[in-house]
């Protein structure tokens, strides 16, 4: 039974209150202020303003404090208990630091949004610290700890109004806010909605996942993660694409949503995979898949750590649906488990983004065994479906 169950069937938003800081009133007034302070953020702060400001990162109101980032580093959780596990920071220079402390309300400018901060306090923290917690190393080759130790040296806490964003983005045509994914839910009357996160462009082994649960729950809810990626992995619009053939062609539509998430894929393994559950539990999903290696990279998490994490988080109020690993069985001739095949190793194509994208690029086309042709032809088509 889920913690938290609002009558419609999907969950409280985390922390039981939908966020929703989009402030109303006239932007023109906000920002032709000459005497404000602007600060110019980068598309993936962008990003998480929007997942601040719309409820995606409920309860959050603005970015973190030193004493949330300290339990969520020590404890996996916000200071006042709730499960948490990514720490969402504003990092800027000493000297825009000091600035903004001394201003107090501060407009955050991006190309494509502007938001009001209050400005609370500006800290430091030690970025070995943080790396090491959330990623479980510091070897500067993953590339969350690259992220983390390339961080400005200044983290800024203070709440967040949004006042207004550019939706002219074509990246953007699917982009869903809770309060937007949450009424359509309701309005289609599901009282069960399994989220799937992915970064990836969909092969057989995410199908079998995705349509394993249409048999046991109302509707799938298909939620690729858009925004910054590792070198070498799809490019969004190719993931975007693709998904519109796979679920044009293969999937029963009045049981499916497809919508797109916006913020950075960090590659955190067992700690992500909290955080994704969250976000979905926010967007209205009541269970969540969690399969092999989620949100990995290379070999630095257990193929099922992000499974194991599941069972410090009792009270998450969302329910994770946990798969084994799938994979192609030349003798059941079909994508498969452990669970289900008898047969030996020697039988078996592994199925993962990695193998895929390393056939791609060595001019390799992938078998109709492992991928819809539809969804390879779009990523021939591309001609340069890779992050550079
Ligand atoms: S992720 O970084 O977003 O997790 P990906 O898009 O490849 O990567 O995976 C999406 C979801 O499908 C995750 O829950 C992952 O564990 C699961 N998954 C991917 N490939 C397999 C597979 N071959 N077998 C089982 N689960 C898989």
């Amino acid at each position: 039974m889920l913690i938290g169950m609002a009558s419609s069937g999907i969950p409280e938003p985390h922390g039981g209150r939908l966020i929703n800081r989009v402030v109303g009133g006239d932007p023109e007034r906000i920002t032709s202020d000459r005497d404000i302070l602007r600060v110019g953020i980068s598309d993936d702060l962008a990003s998480d303003v929007e997942n601040i400001a719309d409820g995606v990162f409920s309860p959050l109101e603005g970015f973190m404090d030193h004493d949330d980032l300290m339990h969520v580093l020590k404890d996996g959780r916000l200071h006042n208990g709730l499960a948490w596990t990514i720490p969402i920071l504003l990092d800027v220079d000493s000297d825009t630091g000091a600035r903004m402390k001394d201003a107090r309300d501060v407009l955050l400018v991006s190309k494509s949004t502007v938001a009001l901060m209050h400005v609370e306090d500006c800290y430091r923290y030690d970025k070995l610290e943080i790396a090491r917690s959330v990623y479980q190393t510091t070897d500067p080759s993953h590339p969350g700890v690259a992220r983390t130790m390339a961080m400005k040296d200044i983290f800024v806490h203070g709440r967040i109004d949004l006042v207004s964003r550019a939706n002219r983005d074509e990246l953007r045509r699917y982009r869903l806010t809770p309060a937007e994914s949450r009424r359509m839910i309701v309005e289609r009357g599901w009282r069960s909605v399994v989220g799937f996160q992915t970064r990836n462009i969909p092969h057989l082994a995410h199908e079998m996942l995705q349509k394993s649960v249409l048999n046991f729950f109302d509707a799938l809810f298909i939620n690729p993660l858009i925004g910054r990626k590792k070198s070498g992995d799809f490019r969004d619009e190719v993931i975007i694409r693709a998904y519109e053939v796979l679920v044009d062609n293969y999937y029963p539509k009045d049981r499916v949503l497809f919508a797109t998430l916006h913020t950075e894929m960090r590659y955190a393994g067992p700690k992500e995979a909290i955080h994704h559950a969250i976000m979905r539990k926010n967007l209205g999903c009541t269970h969540f898949i969690v399969g092999r290696d989620h949100a990995g990279v290379g070999s630095f998490y257990h193929p099922f750590a992000a499974q194991e994490i599941f069972k410090y988080y009792p009270d998450i109020g969302i329910e994770p649906v946990f798969f084994p690993a799938f994979f192609y069985c030349k003798r059941c001739m079909g994508i498969v488990s452990e669970r289900m095949c008898p047969h030996p190793q020697d039988y078996r194509m592994e199925l993962s983004g990695t193998r895929l994208r390393r056939m791609i690029t060595e001019g390799e086309r992938p078998s109709e065994l492992l991928m819809r042709p539809e969804v390879v032809d779009v990523i021939m088509q591309h001609g340069d479906p890779f992050v550079p």
